[in-house]
């Protein structure tokens, strides 16, 4: 059965925003009124989190989560933050194998397949970022890096819990390069990862990252896989991200 898509804009903050940007960016976001009709969702640094989900209800209704977790729920893990802390304050959701923890960090599928499982447990939303380097498209492995991504990270989902589940196509070479994939690269991506999906997940929410701006989002919405964005830079200023959530409110796709 048809039925209408749930947009989701999700902004992405990474280690970016002070106390202060923070609060000018809702000042900013509250005075410039719109009809929220998408999901709209930013991810802070963890100790911004309490204040942002005060903020962001307040001012907009946009939801709060983290860009990271631990694998396990509590134990002698120096500096670590656990999906079930983050269930406790109340965030939303969490992103998990952004292709920053991936190559900074050293962050594996194995290991992110028992982030996102732990996450899943706690009843966090989770955004799973999935996506190839310049290098593995140039040698025509897009396809093959994604689908090990997803069988290996999506391992023993429990799929009763498929409502919980957003995954991101982020190709790495367009993250914060200002390079977008095209509408047309994208979307033969995200048809590929849905097709992989099983019938479960099927209606999954797929997102696409990667130097997702006001001006290229309404291209990128407009085909049928492409359910939001996930977005680093352009969710910084309020008036881009309020641009970016006018276009995820006006597009009425069904699928
Ligand atoms: P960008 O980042 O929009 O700045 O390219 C996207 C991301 O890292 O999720």
């Amino acid at each position: 059965m048809m039925k209408a898509r749930q947009i989701h804009i999700v902004g992405n903050w990474k280690m970016n925003q002070s106390l202060e940007d923070i609060k000018n960016f809702f000042i900013e976001f509250s005075k410039m009124k719109m009809d929220l009709k998408c999901e709209a969702w930013i991810a802070p640094q963890y100790i911004h989190l309490p204040i942002l989900k005060d903020l962001a209800f307040t001012t907009g209704n946009i939801k709060v989560g983290a860009q990271n977790c631990s694998e396990v729920d509590s134990g002698a893990y120096t500096g670590e933050v656990s999906a079930k802390s983050l269930a406790d304050i109340g965030a939303d959701f969490v992103i998990i194998g952004h292709s920053e923890r991936r190559t900074i960090f050293k962050e594996d599928n194995t290991l992110l397949n028992k982030k996102l499982l732990n996450a899943i447990a706690n009843n966090l939303k989770v955004i799973f970022c999935v996506g190839e380097t310049l290098d593995e498209r140039e040698q025509g492995k897009t396809f093959t890096v994604v689908e090990k991504q997803l069988n290996e990270g999506l391992k023993n989902f429990p799929t009763d819990k498929a409502n919980l589940l957003l995954i991101a196509y982020e190709p790495v070479w367009a993250i914060g390069t200002g390079k977008t994939a095209t509408k047309e690269e994208a979307e033969e991506v995200h048809a590929f990862i849905r097709e992989k999906l099983v019938l479960e997940l099927k209606q999954t929410v797929i997102l696409y990252g990667g130097s997702v701006k006001p001006d290229n989002i309404d291209s990128l919405l407009h085909m049928p896989n492409i359910d939001g964005a996930l977005v680093g830079g352009a969710s910084l200023k309020a008036s881009d991200f309020k641009s970016l959530c006018i276009a995820g409110s006006s597009s009425s796709f069904t699928r």
